[in-house]
C-alpha cells in the first residue's frame, strides 16, 4: 500500500473548498429539480359550485415535511366558501353568519388546511390521506410522498365562473418554502376500466414550491468530523460550526441558537461546535481490495428525535460496488456533478428513528460501509478517502478545513505543510466567503 505522501495537495483542496460553499441558496446541484407541486384539480361542477381535488407532491429526493406537518394556505379571489372537505380540514371556520340552512365547513378568506392523523374518522378520510401532515422524501418513500384532500366549494355568485386560488403558501408549519402563482395546464386525467379510458378532470392548475433556508432561516445543523486508521488525531468539527459556545460556560447543557422553527430553542449538549447534529466519517480498514468507513450520526439535542432522517453523502468512491450494512441506501442519479451520491435512511424498526440525547450520552446511528477500491484512483493521500459534502435531511453540514484533515504519517503535516502560502491565501478566501455568506 502506498502511504508516500504526494506532492500537490492544493487541486484537491481547491476542489473542497469549492464544494464546502453553499454558493446558492435555493439551488442545490444534487437534487435541481426539486419541488412540492400543488395541484388544484376542478373534478366536477356541484349544485352550488365546483368539486376540487388538491394534491400536494413531494419532488425533492431527500427533502421530507415532518410532524407537525404541512400547513397549506390561500386567498380566495372571490368569496368562495368551503362546503365540505374529506381528507385534510380548515384550521378555522371563520364567519359563517351569513349562511342560515346549510353551515359551510370553513368561510374564512384565507384558509389554512391542515392533514388529519392516521386515526382520523372513516368518514374524513379518502384515499392516501391522513398522515399527519409528513410527506416523506420521494427517493426514499415514494408512496408517501404526496398528500391529497378534496373539497366542495361553493359561493360562486351563481354563474359558475371560477376563479384560482391566490397566494398559495405552503408552511412545515414553519417558513422555509414559496410558492408561485397557479397557472393553467393540461387537465389531469386518470385510467378507468382497467387501463382502456382516460377520463380528465375539468380544469387544473398547478404550482410549484421551492425550499430556501435562508427563508427558513435555519443557521448550520449539523458539521462533520474526521477520523483514520492512520492518524490517532480526530479531526473535530470547525470551532464554532453552527454557533458559539459562551467563552465561560462549564455547563453542560445550551440553548441551541438555531431552531427549526422562527422561534423554539432547543436544548442541546454543549460543545465547541454547538451543532446539533454530527457526522462522523472514520476511515477504517484498507483491505487489499476494499477499504471500510464506519459512519455515525450523533443528536445532542435533549428534546427532539429525529424520526425519518436521511443522510446524503458525495463521494468518488460510490461510484464502486458498496456495501452497507446498518442503514438503507441508494444511489441518486446526479448529472453534472463529478462524484457519485449516496442517499442513507434507518433501516424499519432498527435505527430508523435518531434519538434525542440524554445529559450524558448523545443519540446516535451508526453503520459501516465496505466500498471496493477501484485501484485507478483510490488513495488514502490528500484526503481523497473524505466525503465531499454530507447533507442531514437536506441541510448541508459544515465540513472542516481540508488543512486540518488527518494527514498520512509524514505527509504533508501540519509540521510540514505542503505550501503553506497558497494553504494560508485559500483559508482567507474560504473566512472571507464565510463572513458574506452568514
Ligand atoms: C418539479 O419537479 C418535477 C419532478 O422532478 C419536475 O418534472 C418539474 O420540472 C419540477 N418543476 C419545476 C418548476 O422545477
Ligand atoms: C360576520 O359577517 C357578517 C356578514 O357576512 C357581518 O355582518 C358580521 O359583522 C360579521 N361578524 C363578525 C364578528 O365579523
Ligand atoms: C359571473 O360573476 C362574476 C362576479 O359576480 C362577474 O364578475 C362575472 O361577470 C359573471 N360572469 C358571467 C359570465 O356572468
Ligand atoms: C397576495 O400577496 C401580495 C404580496 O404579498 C399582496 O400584495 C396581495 O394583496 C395578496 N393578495 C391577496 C388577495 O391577499
Ligand atoms: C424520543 O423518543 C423516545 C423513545 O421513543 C421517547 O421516550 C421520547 O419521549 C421522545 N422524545 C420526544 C421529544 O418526542
Ligand atoms: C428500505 O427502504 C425501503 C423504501 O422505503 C423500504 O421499502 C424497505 O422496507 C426498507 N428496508 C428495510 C430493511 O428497512
Amino acid at each position: 500500500m502506498d502511504l508516500i505522501s504526494g506532492p500537490a495537495c492544493f487541486p484537491l483542496m481547491l476542489v473542497l473548498i469549492i464544494t464546502m460553499f453553499n454558493l446558492s441558496d435555493c439551488y442545490d446541484p444534487l437534487d435541481p429539480t426539486g419541488n412540492i407541486s400543488v395541484t388544484y384539480d376542478i373534478v366536477r361542477w356541484t349544485e352550488a359550485g365546483y368539486q376540487a381535488r388538491i394534491t400536494i407532491q413531494n419532488y425533492y429526493k431527500y427533502r421530507h415535511i415532518e410532524k407537525p406537518g404541512w400547513q397549506l394556505g390561500w386567498t380566495w379571489a372571490a368569496n368562495e366558501v368551503i362546503w365540505s372537505m374529506s381528507g385534510a380540514f380548515a384550521t378555522q371556520q371563520g364567519n359563517c353568519s351569513a349562511f342560515r340552512s346549510e353551515i359551510p365547513h370553513c368561510c374564512k378568506r384565507s384558509p389554512i388546511i391542515v392533514d388529519f392523523a392516521p386515526e382520523a374518522p372513516p368518514e374524513n378520510k379518502l384515499d392516501g390521506c391522513c398522515h399527519g401532515g409528513l410527506l416523506a422524501a420521494s427517493a426514499i418513500n415514494p408512496s408517501s410522498s404526496f398528500a391529497s384532500f378534496e373539497m366542495k366549494v361553493g359561493n360562486l355568485r351563481g354563474n359558475f365562473t371560477v376563479h384560482k386560488p391566490l397566494n398559495l403558501t405552503l408552511m412545515t408549519p414553519g417558513p422555509g418554502y414559496t410558492c408561485d402563482e397557479f397557472m393553467d395546464t393540461d387537465p389531469t386525467t386518470s385510467l378507468v376500466i382497467e387501463g382502456q379510458r382516460h377520463e380528465q378532470v375539468i380544469r387544473t392548475w398547478k404550482s410549484t414550491c421551492t425550499y430556501s433556508t435562508f427563508l427558513a432561516n435555519n443557521l448550520p445543523t449539523c458539521c462533520i468530523s474526521l477520523s483514520t486508521f492512520y492518524n490517532p488525531e480526530v479531526t473535530p468539527c470547525n470551532l464554532c460550526s453552527c454557533g458559539c459556545k459562551l467563552a465561560d460556560n462549564e455547563a453542560k447543557l445550551c440553548i441551541g441558537q438555531r431552531s427549526s422553527g422562527p422561534y423554539v430553542r432547543e436544548l442541546i449538549q454543549c460543545t465547541d461546535h454547538m451543532c446539533p447534529l454530527r457526522v462522523h466519517w472514520h476511515i477504517k480498514k484498507n483491505y487489499m481490495n476494499y477499504w471500510r468507513v464506519k459512519l455515525t450520526v450523533s443528536n445532542y439535542n435533549l428534546g427532539k428525535n429525529y424520526s425519518n432522517w436521511n443522510l446524503v453523502v458525495q463521494h468518488p468512491g460510490f461510484s464502486q460496488q458498496t456495501t452497507v450494512f446498518s442503514f438503507n441506501s441508494t444511489m441518486l442519479s446526479t448529472v453534472g456533478v463529478p462524484d457519485e451520491v449516496a442517499l442513507f435512511w434507518g433501516l424499519d424498526f432498527y435505527n430508523d428513528a435518531l434519538l434525542q440525547a440524554e445529559e450524558k450520552q448523545v443519540g446516535s446511528v451508526t453503520t459501516e460501509i465496505l466500498l471496493l477500491k477501484d485501484m485507478n484512483s483510490f488513495t488514502l493521500r490528500n484526503g481523497w478517502a473524505f466525503p465531499r459534502r454530507i447533507y442531514f435531511n437536506g441541510e448541508n453540514c459544515r465540513m472542516p478545513l481540508p488543512q486540518s484533515f488527518p494527514m498520512l504519517p509524514n505527509g504533508c503535516s501540519r509540521e510540514k505543510p505542503c505550501n503553506s502560502y497558497l494553504s494560508m491565501l485559500l483559508l482567507s478566501i474560504y473566512l472571507t466567503y464565510k463572513t458574506l455568506n452568514f
